[in-house]
């Protein structure tokens, strides 16, 4: 890609640029933040590691909205962490009123971009971004279930004892409590997870699956996770930019699939270099179906009540 943008330039916004500046993502990587300064300064101190890492991305910093020209993709992280003891959803109205005004100005600068949402409650300000835009789903799309699943992943190899290049998780759903893992689709080299696991100890998993994002918050009191987040955000900007057509859980705006209409929520995507050129529809059983129901029950009242529609 030419140009990435990433919008917020907190912990989240850092460690992407990190990453993608060593993958070597963009030629140009921009950090736009309310405090310019702190991205430009952030902006120099990734490209003053560029010549140990020996990445040639151009770096720039700033709070001047006119840095989103250009970008071929624009992330937003801006906006506010959640504070121990909140819900995802308790950031709505703050995190609203701070990227409906950064879409809008993506929709002046860079009006043929795609946007990654990242920001809080992520399925909620997906769905209000895209109204706002009135572009194609394709381009407009969030972060949840790379990040969910990673989590899941990574508790499926501490508990098997084996390794992380063989497991794959996948986890729909809103990226709230509600989420909803999918152990059936979850394999250790192509073999179902419920092979090596019996029912009780994949309810652990779930759980802790579900609760990964407070767990951390909790333990670090002062701010949520950003290491496993940036790799999240990093391996779906990785399958746009190289055009690699990877199948992940994604935030997709829905129309139809899944029996869902005028929601955005995860589900599994085909992402390359289109965006979003796909959604996927598994066919669930009964309680899979009646648990993703639930989980779009509660962000559709959370869109409604945010008179989104
Ligand atoms: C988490 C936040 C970023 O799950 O939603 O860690």
């Amino acid at each position: 890609m030419r140009k990435i943008t990433l919008v917020g330039a907190g912990r989240v916004g850092e460690s992407t640029a990190q990453i993608l500046a060593r993958e070597e993502l963009a030629r140009e990587l921009v950090l736009i933040d309310i405090n310019g300064d702190a991205a430009r300064g952030i902006a120099l101190d990734i490209q003053e590691s560029a010549p140990l890492f020996g990445f040639d991305t151009r770096l720039r910093g700033g709070d001047e909205h006119e840095l989103l020209e250009g970008s071929d993709l624009v992330v937003i992280s801006a906006g506010r962490p959640r504070k121990p003891g909140m819900s995802r959803a308790d950031l709505r109205e703050a995190n609203l009123a701070v990227v409906l005004p950064i879409v809008d100005s993506i929709r002046e600068h860079a009006p043929d971009a795609m946007i990654l949402m990242v920001t809080n409650p992520v399925d909620v300000l997906t769905y209000a971004a895209w109204k706002r835009t009135g572009w194609p789903r394709q381009r407009v799309f969030g972060l949840s279930g790379v990040l969910d699943s990673t989590r899941m992943a990574s508790f499926l190899a501490k508990e098997t004892g084996f390794s992380v290049k063989d497991i794959r998780a996948l986890v729909i759903g809103g990226h709230g409590d509600a989420m909803v893992p999918l152990a059936r689709f979850s394999t250790i080299n192509g073999i179902p997870v419920t092979h090596f696991l019996d029912e009780e100890t994949l309810g652990r998993i779930n759980e802790k699956t579900r609760q990964g994002g407070a767990e951390i918050l909790a333990l670090k009191q002062t701010s949520s996770a950003y290491d496993a987040p940036a790799a999240s955000i990093a391996a779906m900007v990785d399958a746009i930019a190289r055009s690699r057509r990877r199948i992940l859980p994604c935030v997709a705006v829905l129309d139809g699939e899944y029996g869902q209409h005028d929601i955005a929520m995860g589900v599994p995507v085909v992402l390359g270099p289109g965006g979003m050129e796909q959604v996927v529809e598994l066919p669930l059983t009964e309680r899979e179906q009646e648990a993703l129901e639930r989980s779009a029950e509660g962000l559709r009242k959370l869109i409604d009540e945010g008179a989104l529609t």
